[in-house]
Parts: C-alpha cells; sequence; structure tokens
C-alpha cells in the first residue's frame, strides 16, 4: 500500500512519486489549501492539497478528521524557501496529493489528542483507558522501541555467550519470591489451583540440573504486592542462570551484559567492574541495601560520642541496644529552615512516616561554633564538639539532622531524609546529557531477616540461595547452629538508588537445601510436599550453579528517563492492579465457577 514511511522521504525524493499511508496528524486550511500532516511510525510528513488537483480531492480534505487514517497518492515537491521547516526531518519537502483514500475515518470523540504537535499531559487513567490511542503517541511509541532494542541487544550478547533461550511453565506451583500468589484454579483436577510464577527460580535451577549449563528467559512474572511507580503486579524479568561459574564471574558476565546495553542505547561505554559494597556497609552507610551513591550525605554513626552526653533521647537509644546517627547537609543552615525540620515540617515528615519519632538537629554557625536548637546544645561538652564536628566532617554553614532509636528505624528514617532533601537541594543533576550512571552490586546479604509478626525467620532473598561457607562451618552438624546468622552468596545490583536486579549462587546439596527450609520454619513433610522435586533433583547430580534476575521494566524505565514502569509496558496496570481498558479483573459466570469447583465469599459491603 505505500512506497515510504511518511517520516522517511528527502529531497532526493523529489519529483519521485509517494504513495503513503498514515494517521492525519492534523489538518490546517490556508485560504483555498489544505495541508495535512500524515504521520506514521516514522514520522510526519506534510501532504498539500491543492483545488487545481480536482475538487472530489479537495472535498475529501476538507471533510478529514485528526487520527483518521489515510491512503495518499501524490508527488514529492520542494517546499518553498519560506515554508522550509528545519525541525522536521521531512521539512524541506511537501507531497502534492494527487489521491486520497480515507481507510477509515474516525467517527466518535477523540478522548485526547494523539498529535506530535500537542505535549499536554493527558491523565494517566484517560491513557491507560484508551491505550492504543496512547500507544500512537510519539513517546509510547519510542518508549516500547527501545523497550524491544533493549530486549534484542540482551538476546544478541547471551546468544554470543552461549546462553539457550528457553520458556518456562507459567501455570506452575507457588514460587516463593516473598508476595502473594496469584491463583487459577484448575477444572480437571478439581479442587487444586496452579499459581502463576513469581520468578522462574525452581525451573531455571532445574534446567540447570538438566544440563544446559547457561539458560536465559524473558520471563513473564506475577505478584500479588503493593504496587508503586516500579512495581507492576505482572512484569518482565530477564532471567539468567549458569553452572559452574562463581560469583565473581556471575558479577563479570552480568556487567559485561550491562554495559553492552548501555551502549547500544545510549552509547556509553560505562566503567566497570562495577563498584562492590557490602550488605552491612549499605546498611551502615546509607540506611538501605539500594542506596543512591549519586550524592553524599552518607549516615555516621555517632552512638559512642554522644552517649553519655545526658540527652535522654540519646542515652536511651543507645542504652536499649539501638543507635544514634546523622547526615551532615552542606550549607543546609541556610537551605533549611527551622520550620521544616520542626513538628508539622516537610522534612521531619519525612523522617515521621519512615516511623521515627522526630528529629534532632545541629547548625554549624560561623567560626565551627555548634548553635543548636533545644536540648542537645546544653549537654554537649566542648570535647564532644569537637568530636562530633570531626567525625561528622561538618564545617560552617551545615546542618547536621540526628536520628535516634531503633537502629533499623534509624536507618530507615535517615534515608528517607537523605532521598529527600538530595531531590529537594537537587543535588541530582537533572539535565539531560548528564545523566550519572552510578551502578553499584551489593554483595553479602544476610540468609535471613527477622518476621516479627509471624516471629520467625524469613529467607531475604529466597530460600535456595547459597550460605557463606565461611560463616556455615564444614561440619553438617554445626549448619543449625551457624545458618541464622550466615551470610548468603546473594547479590543485587542496584543503580541510582533502584534495585535493577538480584541473584545468588544456589544450594546445590540437599541436606542443606532442607536445613534453610527448616530454618524458615518448614517442617520437613511441608517441605518434601512443596519442594520434594527440588530436594530429589538435587540428589541426582545438581552441579553447583547460580544466577541472577534483571527487573527489565526497571531498566527499560531508567534508560528512558521515565518516572514509572508503567510507560515502558504496553499495556500495564493501575495501582490497583487493574486494566483501565478491558476491566480485568472481572466478575465471572456462576457457571465457569462451577465448573472450577470454585464458590466466593466476595461481599460488596466490605469493599
Ligand atoms: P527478585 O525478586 O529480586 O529476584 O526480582 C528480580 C528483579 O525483578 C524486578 N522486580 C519487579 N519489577 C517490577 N515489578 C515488580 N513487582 C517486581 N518485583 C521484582 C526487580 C528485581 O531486582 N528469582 C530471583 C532472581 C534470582 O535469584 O535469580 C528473583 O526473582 O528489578
Amino acid at each position: 500500500m505505500r512506497s515510504k514511511g511518511c517520516g522517511e522521504l528527502r529531497s532526493k525524493d523529489i519529483s519521485t512519486n509517494a504513495e503513503l499511508c498514515g494517521w492525519v496528524d492534523r489538518c490546517r486550511d490556508h485560504g483555498g489549501v489544505i495541508f495535512i500532516d500524515l504521520r506514521d511510525r516514522s514520522g510526519t510528513v506534510q501532504i498539500t492539497v491543492d483545488p487545481d488537483q480536482g475538487a472530489e480531492l479537495f472535498a475529501i480534505a476538507e471533510e478529514l478528521r485528526n487520527e483518521s487514517v489515510l491512503h495518499v497518492s501524490g508527488l514529492v515537491r520542494p517546499r518553498p524557501n519560506e515554508a522550509v521547516n528545519k525541525k522536521i526531518s521531512t521539512g524541506e519537502i511537501e507531497v502534492l496529493a494527487k489521491a486520497l483514500k480515507v481507510l477509515n475515518p474516525v467517527r466518535g470523540n477523540l478522548p485526547f489528542n494523539v498529535s506530535i504537535h500537542d505535549d499536554e499531559p493527558v491523565k494517566e487513567e484517560l491513557r491507560l483507558r484508551h491505550r492504543y490511542l496512547d500507544l500512537r503517541r510519539e513517546r509510547m511509541n519510542q518508549n516500547l522501541r527501545l523497550r524491544h532494542k533493549t530486549i534484542q541487544t540482551a538476546r544478541r550478547f547471551l546468544d554470543e555467550e552461549g546462553f539457550v533461550e528457553i520458556e518456562t511453565p507459567v501455570l506452575t506451583r507457588s514460587t516463593p519470591e516473598g508476595a502473594r500468589d496469584y491463583l487459577v484454579p484448575s477444572r480437571v483436577c478439581g479442587g487444586d489451583w496452579f499459581a502463576l510464577p513469581q520468578s522462574p527460580q525452581l525451573f531455571k535451577q532445574l534446567l540447570m540440573i538438566g544440563g544446559l549449563e547457561r539458560y536465559y528467559q524473558v520471563a513473564r512474572c506475577f505478584r500479588d504486592e503493593d504496587l508503586r511507580s516500579d512495581r507492576q503486579p505482572e512484569f518482565t524479568q530477564l532471567d539468567i542462570e549458569m553452572s559452574f561459574m562463581d560469583q565473581a564471574q556471575i558479577l563479570e558476565i552480568s556487567e559485561k551484559l550491562i554495559a553492552t546495553i548501555w551502549k547500544a542505547i545510549k552509547g556509553l561505554d560505562l566503567p566497570t567492574p562495577f563498584p562492590r559494597l557490602t550488605w552491612n556497609e549499605a546498611m551502615s552507610r546509607y540506611g538501605t541495601d539500594r542506596p543512591d551513591t549519586r550524592y553524599e550525605m552518607t549516615l555516621i554513626d555517632v552512638s559512642e560520642i554522644v552517649k553519655d552526653m545526658g540527652f535522654k533521647v540519646f542515652s536511651n537509644s543507645i542504652a536499649t541496644g539501638g543507635a544514634v546517627k546523622c547526615i551532615t547537609i552542606k550549607g543546609g543552615n541556610d537551605s533549611i529552615s527551622n520550620v521544616r525540620i520542626k513538628p508539622g515540617g516537610d522534612i521531619f515528615n519525612e523522617a515521621q512516616k519512615a516511623g521515627a519519632g522526630g528529629l534532632a538537629f545541629i547548625r554549624v554557625r560561623e567560626d565551627d561554633a555548634i548553635d543548636t536548637i533545644g536540648a542537645i546544645k546544653d549537654n554537649l561538652n566542648d570535647a564532644q564538639k569537637i568530636q562530633l564536628l570531626k567525625t561528622t566532617n561538618a564545617k560552617s554553614g551545615d546542618l547536621i539532622l540526628f536520628g535516634a532509636g531503633a537502629t533499623e528505624i534509624v536507618n530507615r528514617a535517615l534515608d528517607r531524609v537523605r532521598q529527600f532533601i538530595a531531590k529537594d537541594l537537587k543535588l541530582i543533576s537533572t539535565e539531560k546529557d548528564n545523566d550519572q550512571w552510578n551502578f553499584l552490586w551489593v554483595i553479602d546479604f544476610p540468609m535471613f531477616q527477622v518476621n516479627s509478626e509471624e516471629n520467625r525467620l524469613e529467607a531475604l532473598h529466597h530460600p535456595f540461595c547459597a550460605p557463606n561457607e565461611i560463616d556455615l562451618g564444614q561440619d553438617e552438624t554445626a549448619w543449625k547452629q551457624n545458618l541464622p546468622k550466615a551470610r548468603a552468596k546473594a547479590f543485587d545490583l542496584v543503580l541510582n538508588g533502584l534495585e535493577l536486579g538480584g541473584g545468588s549462587l544456589r544450594i546445590h546439596n540437599s541436606s542443606l537445601q532442607k536445613q534453610v527450609l527448616e530454618t524458615i520454619g518448614l517442617s520437613s513433610e511441608e517441605a518434601k510436599k512443596q519442594f520434594g522435586f527440588l530436594l530429589d533433583a538435587l540428589d541426582m547430580g545438581a552441579p553447583p550453579h547460580g544466577g541472577l534476575a534483571f527487573g527489565l521494566d526497571r531498566i527499560v524505565m531508567l534508560l528512558l528517563g521515565e518516572e514509572s514502569i508503567r510507560d515502558t509496558i504496553a499495556f500495564p496496570k493501575t495501582q490497583q492492579a487493574r486494566c483501565l481498558m478491558t476491566n480485568a479483573p472481572a466478575v465471572v459466570s456462576p457457571h465457569q465457577m462451577q465448573e472450577l469447583y470454585v464458590t466466593s465469599t466476595w461481599n460488596e459491603d466490605e469493599e
């Protein structure tokens, strides 16, 4: 139907005939001549409709509505000098229409403008409800194409490295990754349920036991969890597993993959190896296991200095096993007012949202003299002041904010405050060409964390991560005792404060796997019931193996500079895990429920 894409025509095509198809981006009537901007995915071109070319042709153009689908035959000719538009790639030419055919007119009202000339922000709800129109807009069209290029680059790289792309089942058993499962009732096996995979974790391990050695998949994962801008209930992982590789080798090949993607998409040579930080260091210096290292303001533990100063909030926190930590805000004395850090202020609120009671603070005035509000000042003696300034590296004009209490809460609060202030003080460059890509491996995660609601240990990543042998000890009898405090051979890739991926070496010894499952509270019967197939397989020649998964949507989001992964997914779901376009999830017929042996206890009033 067409000889070229609209956006592909150039001066060299002058005097040739063009057959074009596309959407009417806009029409302008310029005193008897109608200009149509015709758009397809390659761009737009100006179509000129002159009444001299026939009344019938002109009548069609007069009736055109934006977004109607049009076929145009015409002659490519130069634009008059004064009409040349250097901003668009087809700006030197136009197409004089010889024939117009409306392939499909727009009938209803368009809910929003699609035109490239229209960059009015459209409410996301409208965009999602009419996603097909939103996809037609330049932004989403470009985003999906960049996503495609990212996936293709990864595929090519992994193919060259000898990885095999393998699909794993979507109807499966629960794969524990810490979220709730999406369940599917079985009609044939009445009363039984499939779970949609939270990740292909167990299958990829079984592929290693199956001798594939190097696997990858662009894998759809399903997690019923609270949604945020970087989380979808249905998302895509670039999932990788390999045999006979140690942690250093896995990190190295993963860095190569990421560097290859950044080179292909951004044209950048990322410096490798990426920095590495242990989980302990990350928590201590940033209060989080996914620190944004684009700015300083690290957390400093000052418990030792302040413990005896007689300030109750501090001494009580330390006496009860907690900590006093602080961040130093350079120039904060001027840039941050008291109102903002006292109760009711925006910075105070951030700390409070993270569970902290409040923030203590010290302003370092002229001559490095400490001038504080309230109790801290009166309690600090000169030696403590000097020590404090030295430890925090605070100088005249700086502001020191303190968090005191249980270490976990102090970390959480100061992490949140640190991020908030970095945004507020614009410590991160937002200039397009000045992107900072601070990749970081966080390594040596603990195997377990305490689930205080259920009063038990739970796996920090998942229960298939291998513990560090140094912590575990050689002796099987020591495992039980050492496991709860052992580090895992697990790692996360963090970029600018966002977790891009995570992985680990896996357990390939069935006794150790049983011991780990027992540590998280699974009886041996339950372990056998849920993971018997894995335990059996581990006893049949499981090779040492490990791997990781990247959040593909998140990678694409960062490459694009978008703020939500919804803008990287063709048909995403809302915060309520709904598809606004199809209205899924939806009620099903009583007959279907019956066939599936399912009854509903849903009560509208409970909503
Ligand atoms: P993990 O649970 O860390 O590891 O997931 C890997 C990466 O997937 C992305 N991710 C998400 N992206 C969008 N929406 C979500 N709801 C969501 N949840 C996770 C993150 C994360 O880093 N089986 C292990 C990997 C392994 O050990 O090999 C796993 O799934 O970017």
